[in-house]
């Protein structure tokens, strides 16, 4: 019987093998994946399962990872609700037409994700037939995932990336009921695309909170985590077919109680998290995580202490290795490479 380590490692069934894959994994920092972008945008690359499933592989055909995350963006539902976006070179997303206002909310369509996003079912599909092809004991685990509400409204309020939010937070505080009333149209759309993408093949589902830290712990749960837990309780009552959930914030080491009482499957932490808080996390619960990605740009033996470092630090937890957040695109390959075989060298 062929089995998925990474699926094993919420269990503790396979407590000496580390499996291991990393956020943004499918990116600019491949050649070939530049290779197959040229000329092409990026929605071009998800909106065309062929392409998007290739890009999907190519990290696996390379380094054979424990886990292979389709590529999309978390922003793909939003476009296919109605708010068209393009990603520009050096700017990343920028949506045509931004939700301030309550009236504004009229813009969101009604949404059903195999009618909407049927490429992405497409691609999730094309995925699990290569990795039923693969003749090996330890196969991939097929990854799908979301952006939190949180996080996709602050691009839907601001228009693109901020470093500030200022118009996110005055949203937020000034415009109460008008952001919440947003932040529950995207948890009912978020919970409807990921199942899904369960039914297609997922077998782990990520959500991303990526600007989620922004928040202080007081308003944590009002603006966020009050939807991420009804999105997770959705999924887990309407999904057909079994399936584990991690939930990812950015920045979040002074939300990780709240975090971890939401009960997800696993936790991704970034690598501000301070160690005692790793320790005092239930047992039962499944770390991710955690090197900070710009240690790749260090010298070889920063990155390989490093990284054994990180083992160490869950050593004893159900634990998957991944980045603390995604790699960045000029990362260098020779690190990412030195990581991978560290970890591999370390799991029995
Ligand atoms: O992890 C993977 O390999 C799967 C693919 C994936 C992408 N985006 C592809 C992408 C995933 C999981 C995402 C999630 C995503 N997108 C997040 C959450 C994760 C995180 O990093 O916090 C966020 C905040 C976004 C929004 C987004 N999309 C930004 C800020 C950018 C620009 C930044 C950048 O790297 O250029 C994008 C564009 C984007 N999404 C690219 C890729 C490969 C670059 C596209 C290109 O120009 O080829």
């Amino acid at each position: 019987m062929p089995e998925y380590p990474l699926i094993q490692a919420f269990d503790s069934r396979n407590p000496d093998y580390l499996p291991l894959w990393y956020m943004r994994q499918a990116g600019r920092y491949l050649p070939e994946y530049n290779e197959i972008r040229k000329g092409k945008t990026f929605l071009d690359l998800s909106m065309q399962p062929e392409l998007s499933i290739e890009v999907s592989l190519q990290p696996h055909r390379r380094y054979a990872m424990d886990g292979i995350i389709m590529f999309s963006d978390i922003l793909t539902p939003v476009h296919a609700a109605g708010v068209p976006l393009h990603f520009e070179e050096g700017r990343g997303p920028v949506l045509e037409k931004t939700i301030r206002t309550e009236s504004e909310l009229s813009l969101i369509d009604d949404y059903d994700p195999a009618r909407d996003n049927g490429y992405v079912g497409e691609t999730l599909q094309g995925i699990q037939a290569y990795i039923d092809g693969l003749d090996a004991e330890l196969l991939p685990t097929l990854i799908g995932f979301a952006g939190a509400p949180f996080t996709l409204a602050s691009y839907i309020v601001e228009g693109s990336t901020t470093r500030k939010f200022e118009l996110t937070k005055t949203a937020a505080f000034r415009d109460t009921t008008f952001f919440l009333k947003l932040l529950g149209r995207l948890a009912d759309i978020t919970g409807e695309y990921l199942c899904y993408q369960i039914e297609n093949g997922a077998k782990v589902v990520q959500l991303f909170d990526s600007w989620g830290g922004i928040l202080h712990a007081d308003h944590y749960e009002e603006f966020s985590g009050q939807f991420n837990r009804k999105i997770l309780s959705y999924v887990r009552r309407k999904a057909k077919k079994p399936f584990r959930f991690i939930m990812f914030t950015g920045n979040s080491a002074h939300l990780t109680d709240q975090i971890a009482s939401m009960e997800p499957d696993g936790m991704s932490l970034d690598w501000r998290v301070p160690d005692h808080i790793i320790q005092e996390l239930p047992a039962e619960l499944l770390l991710q995580g955690n090197l900070d990605p710009l240690i790749l740009y260090g010298n070889k033996e920063r990155v390989i202490e490093t990284t054994k470092s990180v083992i160490e630090r869950f050593r004893g937890k159900k634990h998957i290795f991944n980045l603390g957040h995604g790699i960045h695109p000029s990362t260098p390959l020779e690190n990412v490479e030195a990581m991978i075989q560290t970890v591999r060298e370390h799991r029995d």
